[in-house]
């Protein structure tokens, strides 16, 4: 039995599968087929919807999501807005007003979800407490609709009616003021009806439910898991969410830096980050779309164990631990002992990831992380580049140079490392490193680089690293450019 709201009203849905999505909750018990779906893999966003889940103190707070990668039994507790629960009466939002006034709609495909977007966009606007509320930037709008691809009308209609729709009256649909929203599901664990799916809210909970049953796949943010169902058509009958547990979600801030709760989602991971690294923050706005961003965890980004994961290089390159957990008791392995081989970890049947180490920088330390992709927004590494290092009386020391698609798992370059640790970071000793890289890292060839590509754009961008000491000497601003000229290296790397 799942118990949600659906635009304003209680639905208690039961005999839905473990692996049912919300798209197919919506489209098929429910008779909404105003969520469409395109790609059924959380690429195209035409499946948007918006969900409310209750925070600490119990507030919805509302974040779009793919509906065709979301599994319906994580919408427990929470507010679901669709296309269908926007307009009050006959009148529309202003997100749907807008888009219909800049004729921003075709073939009509995609306009459900672009609306659903736009209304998360339009609802954060409308609930923040900041006076007055922060203005819709090109970057903002860019951000909300990064995960949206129209295939016929173009987005500068699109973006006009996002810039426009702040002019519109606000509507107020009955779910606005339906006064038993919110309800948080008090129970310890939610169960499927069909199939397995648990949802533990602590960890003692967790460690039990994997010591009863250590094959159960486990289940965070489902934007990897899922597409095994829905692209692979595999079933998946027995899932333990970990989403909900209480102790993966915390943030533990020690002398030495922060211990990050597996389940962290990325989207609340970004505002950790700015501070102490700006450069794995800025990273953050590159990975995939917002939609997926506010489920994706960073736990199973590692755990997933991609080759071309985002995250691990940039914690590889940190020195970051993470702390295992499961029935038989915790304990901490360092990241680099995790990754074993192509897909395949060092986790025990019956552990998952309950946090990661995320040491604190030390004085003169730097991070420069660089991602290249076809595509700025909503697309997957071809390499991924994240190098640390400090400069001490000229030379460079604790050098650590770690990369993603270079190799069958996320790795350092060790000989690479060793030909510039101790070094002035000068020409010769930058060509020495750039030799060693492309003796010691064996990248593959597939859709989006071959290994020549990989190989020659990894060394290009350690003779960035290069350039850019040497114009900045010890820069302090460690990252400012990761975003705009990332783009631009992939740009000049593909027109040759
Ligand atoms: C459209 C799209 C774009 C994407 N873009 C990017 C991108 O730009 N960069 C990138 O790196 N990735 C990208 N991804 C991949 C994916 O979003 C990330 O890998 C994400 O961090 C996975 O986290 P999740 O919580 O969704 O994991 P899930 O899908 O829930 O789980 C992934 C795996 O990890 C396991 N797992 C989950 N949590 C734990 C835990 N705490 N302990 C142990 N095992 C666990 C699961 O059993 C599963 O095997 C993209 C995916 C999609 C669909
Ligand atoms: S259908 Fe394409 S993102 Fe869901
Ligand atoms: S209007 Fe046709 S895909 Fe966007």
């Amino acid at each position: 039995m799942i118990d949600f709201h659906l635009n304003g009203r209680r639905q208690r849905c039961a005999d839905v599968r473990a692996d049912e999505s919300v798209l197919e909750l919506l489209r098929t018990t429910l008779g909404q087929t105003g969520t469409k779906e395109g790609c059924a893999s959380g690429d195209c966003g035409a499946c948007t919807v918006a969900i409310g889940e209750p925070d600490a103190s119990g507030e919805l707070v509302y974040h779009s999501a793919n509906a065709c990668i979301t599994p319906a039994h994580q919408l427990e507790g929470c507010h679901l807005v669709t296309v269908e629960g926007l307009a009050e009466g006959e009148r529309l939002h202003p997100a749907q007003a807008a888009m219909v006034d800049c004729h921003a709609s075709q073939c009509g495909f995609c306009t459900p979800g672009i609306v659903m977007s736009l209304f998360t966009l339009y609802e954060q606007q409308r609930r923040s407490d900041e006076e007055p509320p922060p203005p819709l930037t090109q970057e903002r709008l860019e951000a909300a609709l990064g995960g949206n691809l129209c295939r016929c009308t173009g987005y500068r209609p699109i973006r006009d009616a996002a810039l426009a729709m702040g002019d519109y009256p606000a509507v107020d649909p009955a779910w606005i003021t339906n006064a038993e929203l919110g309800h948080p599901a008090d129970g310890q664990i939610a169960t499927a009806d069909a199939g397995h799916y648990v949802a533990p809210r602590d960890l003692a909970a967790l460690r039990a439910l994997k010591a009863e049953r250590p094959h159960a796949r486990l289940v965070a943010g489902a934007t990897d898991l899922w597409l095994e169902t829905t692209q692979q058509l595999k079933a998946l009958d027995e899932l333990i969410d970990v989403r909900r547990v209480a102790e993966l979600n915390a943030i533990e801030e020690v002398e030495a830096g922060w211990w990050i709760g597996g389940a962290m989602t990325l989207a609340r991971l970004m505002p950790v980050l700015a501070e102490p690294y700006p450069a794995f923050e800025h990273l953050m706005h590159r990975f995939a779309s917002s939609q997926i961003r506010h489920r994706a965890t960073l736990g199973g980004n590692i755990a997933n164990a991609s080759p071309i994961g985002d995250t691990p290089p940039v914690l590889l390159a940190l020195d970051a631990r993470l702390r295992l957990d499961g029935p038989r008791g915790e304990r901490e392995l360092p990241l680099a002992e995790f990754f074993l081989d192509y897909k395949r970890t060092a986790l025990a049947e019956d552990e998952f990831i309950a946090a990661i180490f995320l040491p604190r920088p030390t004085a003169g330390h730097h991070l420069k992380v660089w991602k290249l992709s076809k595509r700025r927004e909503d697309d997957i590494s071809a390499v991924l580049a994240a190098f640390a290092w400090r400069l001490e009386e000229g030379v460079m020391r604790d050098v650590h140079l770690a990369f993603g698609g270079m190799a069958a798992i996320p790795c350092r370059a060790p000989a690479a490392e060793a030909a510039l640790e101790g070094r002035a970071p000068d020409a010769e000793a930058f060509a020495a490193a750039r030799a060693a890289l492309a003796e010691e890292l064996t990248p593959m060839t597939d859709v989006r680089g071959s290994a020549e590509y990989r190989r020659l754009a990894a060394g290009n961008l350690l003779e960035r690293l290069r350039l850019m000491i040497e114009a900045e000497g010890n820069p302090t601003d460690n990252n400012s450019d990761n975003r705009d000229s990332a783009t631009k290296v992939t740009l000049d790397a593909y027109a040759h």
